[in-house]
């Protein structure tokens, strides 16, 4: 993994043909010049699609313990607004998961139902990261109003499922590790501190009926 020295490498760009030209008998095109940075960024260890896969599914989780910082923040704070934007930020995390599971889809499984199928019924973690994906999927679709409306008090039962989510999802990240796991496990940490805030600042009803 080591790149070679800096004079060797200008060496080697400016040796590439590189003419892009829309006149066929000048064009060399730019592809040698791509190949060579490719190549040295391939053995850097960058890999674009493993970054966007970390990316997207990093941002999910993170986008999702933010939707369950809502509510204790509401009481905490007493500014009821703040229950409106919920629901649309529970859709960033779905918009986000979505791209991760496409990513993967497309560009690990090429597109092949047989080989998805496959991976969620035989890899443990991918049958995880795919409950999640399902759970997100289906508060994304009871979210608007008419369903709110229609399910009446089964939604809220419903939507408790972002609990079951958020943990699977943590579950997920910890499992896609290879050798370490303390970035999940700071995770795990934050969705507990979550879960009790929530716990600690739940409405009693015992008190709310003195009242
Ligand atoms: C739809 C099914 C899913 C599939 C097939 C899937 C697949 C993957 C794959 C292939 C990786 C990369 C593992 C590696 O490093 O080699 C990964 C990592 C990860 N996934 Fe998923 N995933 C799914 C759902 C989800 C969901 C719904 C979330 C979050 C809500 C999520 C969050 C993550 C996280 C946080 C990582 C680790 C990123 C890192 O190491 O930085 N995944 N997943």
């Amino acid at each position: 993994m080591t790149l070679p020295p800096l004079k060797q490498r200008f060496a080697e760009l400016i040796a590439a043909p590189s003419v892009s030209c829309t006149q066929a008998h000048w064009d060399q095109t730019n592809r040698p010049v791509i190949d060579l940075l490719a190549g040295w960024l391939g053995d850097l260890g960058f890999d674009p699609i493993r970054t966007v896969t970390h990316f997207t599914g990093r941002t999910a989780i993170i986008i999702l313990f933010i939707t369950l910082t809502v509510t204790p923040a509401r009481r905490i704070t007493g500014w009821n607004p703040l229950i409106k934007v919920r629901r649309l930020i529970g859709l960033f995390a779905f918009f986000y998961a979505t791209i991760h599971f496409l990513i993967y889809a497309v560009f690990d499984r090429e597109l092949s139902l047989a080989g998805l199928g496959e991976d969620i019924a035989k890899r443990p973690w991918i049958t995880v990261g795919f409950t999640v994906f399902l759970i997100l999927l289906t508060l994304a679709i009871t979210s608007p109003q008419a369903m709110v409306r229609r399910l009446g008090k089964r939604w809220q039962t419903l939507h408790r499922l972002i609990y079951v989510a958020a943990g699977l999802a943590v579950l997920h990240f910890t499992w896609a590790q290879k050798k370490d796991i303390r970035l999940p496990l700071i995770y795990a940490a934050v969705l507990a501190v979550i879960l009790a805030s929530r716990l600690a600042l739940r409405p009693r009803k015992a008190v709310r009926r003195e009242m």
